[in-house]
């Protein structure tokens, strides 16, 4: 009898990304891994410079040049590692295997080109026997379907005429055209009033429906996580904090870093002039990291061997992962 095959659509092993910097090299992402199933929405959360934008950016191979250089570890998307394969090849998975979104729209837009020619653009690189008639229309109908108001106009604008909302729709527009397997939302409507935020977040969830695509999702918000991921990946300096369906995560959290970003999401039965409670101290810097665990600095519970021994991710239950030593130490939740 056949196997069922069991190989994840993206799998993160043991990446590392180092940057070079005024003060040496330093690891932005150390040790990372996780894995993404066709159709599931993974979260990546933590604070800001935990290595978010860095880990979707090594998947895509967008990482800027000459500046950093992937240390160790595979990307592995179908069982293919990515970060081996020939420019040209790469170009293919891009975009029509593997769309980003990114927080700021306009790093993705070409400010020269009209909006009409960025999508049919998009078209041509995947579908190259497409007739420029079929490629208006596609674009032109992937505009709507975004919901962008007067789309024949709008494919006659430039970037710089529309509005932030509107040239977001815009870019989802384009990473969507060619319908990916995986689509890296990063902060996708960070920039973006909180109406308009509702609205995009919407617009991918609804294209996920009828597509069936994988989502990752990379935000602050613990909040958007709760309400529309599977499963959720917490980073931190770098490193795989703690991982678990997101039920778990929220009901069950084991990492005192997980526990600390969780009280500091405001809750209803919060009293409104109670300040939220936040995790003392700062992430530190990364060319200033102990040899032991990255959170050390700032966590209450911390053990001698948490000073000089670097945690791995060890099994808390059942698909739930802590880079904790407390669970070497046989602490339960
Ligand atoms: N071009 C670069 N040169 C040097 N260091 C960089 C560069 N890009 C990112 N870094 C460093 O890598 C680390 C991770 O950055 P990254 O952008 O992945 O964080 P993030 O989790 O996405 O944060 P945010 O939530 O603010 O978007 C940070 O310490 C950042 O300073
Ligand atoms: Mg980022």
């Amino acid at each position: 009898m056949n196997q069922p095959d069991r190989t994840p659509l993206l799998a993160v092993k043991h990446l590392g990304v180092a940057f070079q910097t005024d003060r040496g090299q330093v690891l932005a992402v150390d040790d990372v891994s996780f894995e993404l199933n066709a159709g599931q929405v993974l979260g990546l959360a933590g604070e800001s410079g935990c290595g978010k934008s860095v880990t979707a950016l090594s998947v895509m191979r967008l990482l800027p040049k000459p500046v950093s250089k992937i240390t160790q570890g595979e990307v592995l998307f179908k069982g293919q590692n990515l970060l081996e394969l020939p420019s040209d090849a790469m170009h293919k998975i891009r975009g029509k295997k593997i769309s980003m979104i990114f927080q700021e729209p306009m790093t993705a837009l070409n400010p020269v080109h009209t909006v009409g020619r960025q999508i049919a653009e998009s078209y041509s690189l995947h579908f190259p026997g497409m007739g420029e008639k079929q490629k208006n229309t596609a674009s032109l109908q992937m505009l709507e379907k975004v919901g962008i108001p007067d789309a024949r106009q709008v494919m006659k604008k430039y970037p710089h005429q529309l509005s932030g909302g509107m040239r977001q729709r815009v870019m989802i527009g384009m990473a969507l055209a060619c319908e990916p397997d995986i689509l890296i939302a990063d902060e996708p409507t960070t920039a973006l009033d909180v109406t308009v935020q509702a609205q995009i977040m919407d617009l991918i969830f609804q294209f996920r429906e009828t597509t069936g695509m994988a989502v990752i999702l990379i935000t602050h918000d613990l909040g958007l996580i709760a309400e529309n991921c599977d499963r959720v990946v917490v980073m931190y300096a770098g490193t795989v904090a703690e991982t678990a369906k997101v039920t778990t995560l929220f009901r069950q959290p084991f990492h005192p870093y997980t526990k600390g970003l969780l009280k500091s999401i405001p809750s209803l039965a919060q009293k409104a002039k109670e300040p939220l409670p936040t995790i003392p101290g700062n992430v530190p810097a990364l060319s200033e990291m102990s040899a032991g665990c990255r959170f050390v600095e700032r966590c209450k519970r911390a053990l001698t061997q948490c000073e000089n021994q670097r945690p791995r991710l060890m099994p808390v239950s059942s698909g739930h992962f802590a880079a904790c030593h407390l669970v070497y130490d046989g602490e339960k939740n």
